[in-house]
């Protein structure tokens, strides 16, 4: 096992009504809100009317920035930072996913540096000051509510890319597993394998002695895969969103991660896709992961055997682990097909006169992955497997 600091400092507020707490929370770190929401269904669905009153009811000032695309833009980070400095904003909620909480995220560390924001994503600069953050989750998928992450695109080049700071974890987050009743089945999946890639990735180590984090991160994805099927039949089962929905955070929060080196390999190839085509993040995993691991499996047969009988209940085949552990993988895909997810870049529609271009932007500072180091010609290859 490697040495660690763990310290997870977002306090996370869990059950039902608990969006009406917000105020309540929020006064606590500011007077003036930036309230920062995505295309529209925090409104269809009557969250936004909750959280206005429980925020004026804490006689709090309100400042809105709607907008925030699925794959958020710079372009509208930068225009929430103007807002928040001209309005001297004090406090930025986010109130949906993924998407939202990292334009916020952007937006609270862009506010006090008096440079560009991207310079913190092409390593110009490393963050210093934030102003403070809070949650109201819609989705449970990226784990953005507790993590030290925010993704962006920058619309120049297409370009997507990941800053990583201690400074990034929201002060709070809610989680009312009651307000992801309205998710569509194909954003439930894509949150469900985003999550299931978030242990993934921590999940295949070449780290040796990690017993403990294996069986959790093994208890985590067997959750993920036994209540994302029953939420896909029973959107408001209650139990079962709300074992999602804690899974999310946990897959994320780096409590898995804790005395491994993860991979990431599979995640730098996806914002490749998703940058570029617009295709949503759980999605995109679900066409990369099973192709990574039948690319890189042989560095540790055991390891993959393991995950097949751990995880997917696969029968082992103890004359054969790699047989074994192929067969592990080739259930995970069946796995993503039976909860509606593409396994092909052609399932996604997404065309193949990029591949190459994809490829060396994703190693532009590098080779990517720990588990397996791969360069630009690996990257190719997985897309080509990947058709
Ligand atoms: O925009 P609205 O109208 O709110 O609709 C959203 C959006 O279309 C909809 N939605 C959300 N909650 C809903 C709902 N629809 C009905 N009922 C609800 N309760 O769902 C769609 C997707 O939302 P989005 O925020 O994009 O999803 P997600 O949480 O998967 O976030 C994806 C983004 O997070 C990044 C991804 O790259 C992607 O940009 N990630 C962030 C990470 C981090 N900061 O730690 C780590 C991840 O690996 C990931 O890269
Ligand atoms: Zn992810």
């Amino acid at each position: 096992m490697e040495n660690f600091t763990f310290v997870n400092e977002t306090k996370i507020i869990f059950g039902k009504d608990t969006e009406n707490q917000v105020g309540m929370e929020t006064v606590k770190y500011g007077k003036r809100v930036l309230l920062h929401y995505g295309g529209g269904s925090i409104k269809k669905y009557g969250l936004y009317d909750k959280i206005l009153k429980s925020l004026k009811g804490a006689g709090l000032e309100i400042i809105e920035l709607g907008g925030v695309q699925p794959n958020p833009v710079l372009s509208l980070a930068k225009k929430g930072i103007d807002i928040c400095r001209k309005e001297k904003v004090d406090f930025i909620l986010a109130v949906g996913g993924g998407s939202v909480i990292d334009s916020a995220k952007i937006i609270a560390v862009g506010v006090p540096y008096s440079g560009d924001v991207w310079d913190f994503y092409i390593g110009k600069a490393v963050p210093e000051k934030i102003l403070p953050v809070g949650v109201v989750l819609t989705i449970p998928a990226s784990g953005s509510e507790s993590s030290t992450s925010a993704v962006i695109t920058n619309e120049k080049g297409l370009y997507k890319k990941g800053l990583e700071s201690g400074l990034l974890r929201p002060n709070f987050a809610i989680l009312n597993p009651e307000i992801t009743y309205t998710l569509p089945p194909y954003q439930t999946a894509c949150g469900a394998t985003d999550m299931m890639a978030h242990i993934m990735e921590r999940y295949f180590t070449a780290v040796k002695n990690v017993d403990l984090t294996d069986r959790l991160c093994e208890g985590a994805l067997k959750t993920v895969i036994n209540n994302v099927s029953i939420v896909l039949k029973e959107p408001e089962n209650y139990n079962a969103r709300a074992e999602l929905m804690w899974a999310g955070a946990i897959a994320h929060n780096n409590l898995l991660g804790t005395g491994r080196i993860g991979d990431w390999a599979s995640h730098k190839i996806e914002m490749e896709i998703s940058g570029v085509y617009d295709l949503a993040h759980g999605a995109g995993l679900a066409i990369i992961l099973p192709v990574w691991m039948k690319y890189v499996y042989k560095k540790d047969v055991e390891r993959f055997a393991q995950f097949a009988v751990r995880v997917m209940d696969q029968e082992p085949d103890f004359y054969d682990m790699e047989k074994t552990a192929l067969k592990g993988i080739d259930r995970l895909k069946e796995f993503f097909k039976g909860i509606g997810m593409p396994v092909t870049l052609k399932e996604a529609d997404i065309p193949y006169d990029r591949l190459e271009e994809m490829a060396s932007k994703c190693t532009e500072s590098g080779p990517v992955g720990n588990f397996v180091k791969l360069d630009k010609d690996d990257i190719l290859a997985i897309l080509e497997m990947a058709k």
